[in-house]
C-alpha cells in the first residue's frame, strides 16, 4: 500500500465500465495470488461491510432515480470510510492482499466525468477519507462502452447506473483512461475486448511481475 501507513499488505483494485469482465477475472486473479501463498481479502465497493452493503442498496436502487449527484458522491465516500476503517486498513496492517472490486477511481469516473461533479471536490473527499492511502496496483479492464453495456444488459436486470445512456459510459471510460495516464505506475490496462484466454494471459503476465516484485 502507498502512503505512510505501517502495513505490509498489498492493495489491488479493479475498475472498468460495466460488462468489461471484472467479476470473472477477479476470481482468476484471486486464485493465482492465493496459490502464491498470500492471504487474501476479496471485497467490493460500494459495499464490503454491513453498512456499506446497505448504502449500496440505496445507490443501486432503481426506485431512487432522483438522487442528487452530490448525495450519490457522499454516499460512495460514506460507504468507503466504513470499508477502509473496518476492513481494508486492518487487513493491510495484517499483511493481507486486499482485492477490491472498484474503489475511488470509480468516483472520479462515474461521479466526476459521468455526473459532472468537479474533480477537485472528489479529491478533497479522497484526501479526507483515505489520508495517504492509495491502491498499490489498479487493473483497468478497458472496453468500449457500447460493447460493455450490451454485455451487461444481456446479463439481465439492470441497476440504477446501468440505466444511464451510452454517452455517460463513454465519459466514464475516457476518465478511466485519463486516470491511467496520470498514474502510469499504478495502473495496468487490460484489453478486455479480446477473448478470455488472451485476456487471462495478459493478466497472468502482469501478476507475475507484481508477485515477483513482492516475494
Ligand atoms: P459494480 O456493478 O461493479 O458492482 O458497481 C456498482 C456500480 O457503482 C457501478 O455502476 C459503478 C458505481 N460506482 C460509482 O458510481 N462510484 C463509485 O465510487 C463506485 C465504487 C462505484
Amino acid at each position: 500500500m502507498n502512503g505512510k501507513q505501517t502495513a505490509e499488505g498489498v492493495f489491488i483494485t479493479f475498475e472498468g465500465v460495466e460488462g468489461a469482465g471484472k467479476t470473472t477475472n477477479i476470481e482468476f486473479i484471486a486464485n493465482i495470488i492465493g496459490e502464491a501463498g498470500k492471504q487474501i481479502v476479496l471485497t467490493r465497493e460500494p459495499g464490503g461491510t454491513q453498512v456499506g452493503e446497505a448504502i449500496r442498496d440505496i445507490l443501486l436502487s432503481k426506485e431512487l432515480p432522483e438522487m442528487h449527484h452530490d448525495t450519490e458522491l457522499l454516499l460512495m465516500f460514506a460507504a468507503r470510510a466504513e470499508h477502509l476503517q473496518r476492513v481494508i486498513i486492518p487487513a493491510l496492517k495484517q499483511g493481507k492482499w486486499v482485492l477490491c472490486d472498484r474503489f475511488t477511481d470509480a468516483s472520479y469516473a462515474y461521479q466526476g466525468a459521468g455526473r459532472g461533479i468537479n474533480l477537485k471536490r472528489i479529491e478533497q473527499l479522497e484526501n479526507w477519507v483515505q489520508g495517504d492511502l492509495r491502491p498499490d496496483v489498479t487493473f483497468l479492464f478497458d472496453l468500449d462502452a457500447e460493447t460493455g453495456l450490451a454485455r451487461a444488459r444481456k446479463r439481465g436486470e439492470t441497476d440504477r447506473f446501468e440505466q444511464q445512456e451510452l454517452d455517460f459510459f463513454n465519459k466514464v471510460r475516457e476518465q478511466y483512461l485519463n486516470l491511467a495516464k496520470q498514474h502510469p505506475q499504478r495502473f495496468r490496462i487490460i484489453h478486455a475486448q479480446h477473448d478470455l484466454p488472451t485476456v487471462q494471459r495478459q493478466i497472468s503476465q502482469e501478476l507475475d511481475k507484481i508477485l515477483n516484485a513482492r516475494s
